[in-house]
């Protein structure tokens, strides 16, 4: 091999959960479409006494038990090649040493290579550290991928910013945030900037409120002892909700790049109002502190509704519903942005819509597409109104391939050096300023407990009563069924 030209990604934790069922196998799908740098090899840095054998094996069965549809053999005996595998502790400064000499001898010095933390974040800081110690930063030219959680408060992240700013600058630094790399999620933007009929009326004018909501339906099952000390506010809000809200509400960037997108998007968090604790609700599963690793008496939120306010000219007065919670009826992540009702009722409502006639949806997943609903004339009425629905899906209008792994589409672009689609250090920090209160008001033994719901609802009562004071209903768009409150 002509090891100049040769480049690596170096895993750090690669023997966990996340390399096997996502980054290889999306790391294999980017090689059979041809886009892995030809000349990139992946290196696993783990503890364990695996070798390069044992690690191709389990690479391999990785895929075959998670996306199975995927694998071909031929495709894989190519893509294994590239595989290896390198013995190592995050905590000993002596294994950095050795990796940053295999480096050397194996890639011909740090040419842009690219180190991802996929460790238990305990591990963040003395990984990072080891790896500047051994020159592994390489002057600015190395990039560090670093997985959630990052940080679990201001003060943490701000802290962690600080360390690795030390030796990294942030051009090198890729925060993940998944649902970023997530296809519908970047499709906001295009939906948005490359129509011209939706702009005009994407603000406070016409619309009455936004709604996100992420709902899951699986309990936190074997993940109990990490969400027990994260729950739902740490989990989900500071991070994915708060990703969809800000690409939902920010304005048009001058230009499609990192540094611009990523700047409208701080602006967005800087302009959010500090969130009234009197518009969160909080609940919790049935059953949860029954959980295996769940303390008995755990506070811990499972769901979350709150109300919050951007005070810029675009959203002034404008309520935006987010919600996320386990063990809720369907798996949807969706945005619904509700729009004002004509000024100036003409026609009978009367078994017609009790909502606004038009709701646009944008579907996360699953079934990811974008609904329209509207009003039209119930056919042989007088002037009576039914609300109908204008569909797009993707399987539809693209075919039934499945849409890329989000993973992929990340790390190839930082593997390219593209930091678009991942959180900036003050977009972090923002974030977090504003879900501290919310968080502290959770874990507060002298608050009221979060409210119990039962599993399989769509979460506590009183998450209706927040939305139905502004007269609205939480929303999700079932299929045929259209756009339905869930209460
Ligand atoms: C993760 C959370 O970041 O996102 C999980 O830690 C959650 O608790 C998951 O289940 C949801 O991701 P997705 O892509 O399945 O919506």
């Amino acid at each position: 091999m002509n090891a100049q030209k040769k480049t690596a990604l170096v895993i750090m934790g690669a023997t966990g959960d996340l390399t096997q069922r996502k980054l290889i196998p999306s790391l294999f799908k980017l090689c059979q479409k041809g886009r892995l740098p030809a000349n990139l090899d992946i290196i696993g840095f783990a503890r364990r006494e695996w070798d390069d054998e044992y690690f191709r094996q389990e690479m391999r069965e990785g895929i075959q038990a998670f996306t199975p549809d995927q694998f071909i053999q031929s495709d894989w005996d190519h893509f294994s090649q590239r595989l290896h595998f390198f013995q190592g502790n995050f905590t000993n400064k002596e294994d950095f040493d050795r990796l940053s000499e295999y480096m050397h001898r194996h890639y011909g010095g740090h040419e842009n290579h690219t180190y991802y933390m996929a460790t238990s974040p305990e591990f963040f800081k003395t990984t990072i550290g080891y790896l500047a110690d051994c020159n592994l930063d390489d002057a600015g030219k190395n990039k560090i991928i670093i997985e959630k959680p990052f940080g679990s408060d201001y003060t943490s992240a701000h802290d962690l910013n600080e360390f690795i700013h030390q030796t990294f600058q942030e051009e090198q630094i890729f925060r993940i945030d998944h649902y970023l790399g997530k296809e519908t999620a970047q499709n906001i933007l295009f939906f948005r900037f490359s129509n011209s009929i939706f702009e005009p009326i994407w603000n406070r004018n016409l619309i009455d409120h936004v709604q996100i909501t992420v709902a899951e339906s699986v309990d936190v099952g074997h993940r109990a002892g990490y969400y027990d000390h994260a729950g739902v506010l740490r989990d989900m809000f500071q991070n994915h909700l708060f990703q969809l809200l800000t690409l939902t509400a920010m304005e048009p960037p001058a230009a499609f790049n990192a540094t611009y997108l990523r700047n409208e998007k701080v602006k967005v968090l800087q302009a959010i109002r500090p969130i009234a604790l009197e518009d969160v609700v909080l609940g919790q599963y049935d059953g949860y502190c029954q959980t295996d690793r769940v303390a008995p008496d755990s506070r811990t939120p499972t769901y979350a509704a709150m109300k919050l306010y951007i005070d810029n000219w675009r959203w002034q007065g404008v309520p935006f519903y987010l919600r996320s919670g386990k063990a809720l009826p369907d798996k949807t992540s969706e945005i619904s942005i509700y729009f004002r009702n004509p000024p100036h009722n003409l026609f009978s409502f009367e078994g017609g819509v009790d909502q606004s006639p038009n709701v646009l949806s944008i579907i996360i997943q699953p079934n990811e597409g974008i609904h329209l609903s509207f009003a039209t004339k119930q056919p042989d009425s007088y002037k009576e109104i039914q609300s109908v629905n204008m569909n797009f899906y993707y399987s539809q209008s693209f075919g039934n391939e499945p849409l890329p792994d989000a993973y992929e589409r990340l790390l190839l672009d930082a593997i390219n050096g593209d930091a678009s689609l991942f959180a900036r250090a003050d977009e972090i920090e923002l974030a977090w300023q504003l879900m501290d209160p919310v968080i502290r008001f959770a874990e507060d033994p002298n608050k009221p407990s979060p409210h119990q719901y039962a599993k399989n609802s769509w979460g506590p009562q009183a998450a209706l009563k927040l939305i139905e004071s502004n007269g609205g209903c939480w929303l999700v768009t079932q299929g045929t069924a259209g756009i339905i409150c869930t209460f």
